[in-house]
């Protein structure tokens, strides 16, 4: 005796059919096609049939079987929209409220300033690059054309791991402008990028911390030239420090990746130790800059016979202790919170050159 298929089939969709969400609809699966379901009960009846009845029965039986199987997939695909839309309804958030008023959190200064940094020269067509903090001495040094036994190295009181298989010891990065290096080898010029990022000098005291930041640029192209570099630091730190006409001077210097080199100091009054940036009788250093070394541009494989352009760094935490009155370095790596509720920055407030960088 064999059951009804038909009926077997009717009885199978409609269980699925009712199933009211995922696990309902696992146990109508299990019901119909599990190890112990109503199909597999089916398939074994097929030994007691006769030999001749026995083909036609389990093709019956198999089409039963995928019909029962697409039912499922229907049903799971329907119930699988209705779960998300459930979902997405209940955590439905409106994104136009006010921040709420217990919200203490605040933005570091030095994110904030490096945010300020990015959104000046991103408004003037820079990208941001990043590189890793331990280096390899020649993207740090020698390719910047500072070779061996320059004094520089010493200068830049370089923290050195142990030697690696290549007898060469890997540094923790003295300056960002490695990844000038990593830039030029990986891109083709146009190239304008700056680059935020952790550096590291074996200092400390009031105004030195042996974990830093710094934010370097760089221009490749065929076309710019010292006015260019000028013309660009101006604007950056008259926009940063927010005095239109900050007086900026240009200072003859030197180092081994730029030639010429200048260093950017602005005016400032210091009066009785106490230190105003502006107009005044007196200049603050705060930017070291240069055209790239065409030795630079070879090292990295660019044709400095038809490209040029410029370079610069500087410090991050020295420009945010001058523009937000912070007196001392170490302070920023206090994680005092107490500090960072006086000195820190509310989180809506995007920097934005049109809204002002800060409020
Ligand atoms: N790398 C230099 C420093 O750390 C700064 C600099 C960058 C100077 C790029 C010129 C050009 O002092």
């Amino acid at each position: 005796m064999t059951e009804d298929l038909g009926a077997v089939q009717a009885d199978l969709l409609a269980a699925v059919q009712s199933a009211g969400d995922l696990k309902a609809l696992e146990s109508a699966r299990l019901a119909a096609i599990g190890k112990k379901g109503r199909v597999g009960a089916l398939m074994q009846a097929l030994g007691g049939l006769p030999p001749e009845q026995r083909k036609d029965y389990g093709q019956a039986v198999n089409a039963l079987k995928q019909a029962v199987e697409a039912a499922i997939e229907l049903r799971k695909a329907d119930l699988e929209a209705s779960a998300l839309d459930a979902k997405l309804a209940a955590e439905q958030v409106d994104v136009t409220l006010p921040i709420r008023s217990e919200v203490e959190g605040r933005i570091h200064p030095i994110s904030q300033t490096i945010d300020e940094i990015v959104q000046i020269f991103g408004q003037m067509g820079f990208q941001v690059a990043e590189g890793p903090d331990l280096e390899d001495d020649w993207k740090n040094f020698t390719a910047l054309n500072i070779p061996e036994e320059h004094p520089a190295r010493q200068e830049m009181d370089t923290f050195y791991l142990r030697a690696g298989e290549d007898g060469t010891r890997p540094v923790l990065r003295t300056h960002t402008s490695p990844v000038q290096i990593r830039t030029m080898m990986s891109e083709k010029p146009p190239i304008r990028v700056i680059v935020p990022g952790r550096t590291f000098r074996s200092d400390h005291d009031a105004t030195h911390s042996p974990m830093f930041h710094q934010v370097e640029g760089l221009v490749i192209d065929e076309v710019s030239h010292m006015g260019h570099l000028k013309g660009c630091l101006i604007e950056f730190c008259r926009t940063f420090f927010e005095i239109s006409d900050l007086p900026v001077r240009f200072r003859n210097s030197h180092f081994p990746f730029t030639e010429p080199s200048a260093e950017v100091d602005i005016g400032c009054t210091r009066t009785n130790g106490e230190l105003r940036i502006g107009h005044g009788d007196d200049w603050l250093e705060i930017l070291g800059s240069g055209m790239v070394h065409p030795r630079v541009l070879e090292n990295c494989g660019i044709d400095s016979n038809k490209y040029q352009g410029f370079a610069f760094g500087m410090g991050i935490e020295r420009i945010a202790m001058l523009k937000y009155g912070i007196p001392d370095l170490r302070t920023f790596y206090d994680s005092d919170l107490r500090w960072l509720k006086h000195y820190g920055f509310v989180p809506l407030d995007v920097p934005g050159t049109l809204g002002g960088l800060h409020r």
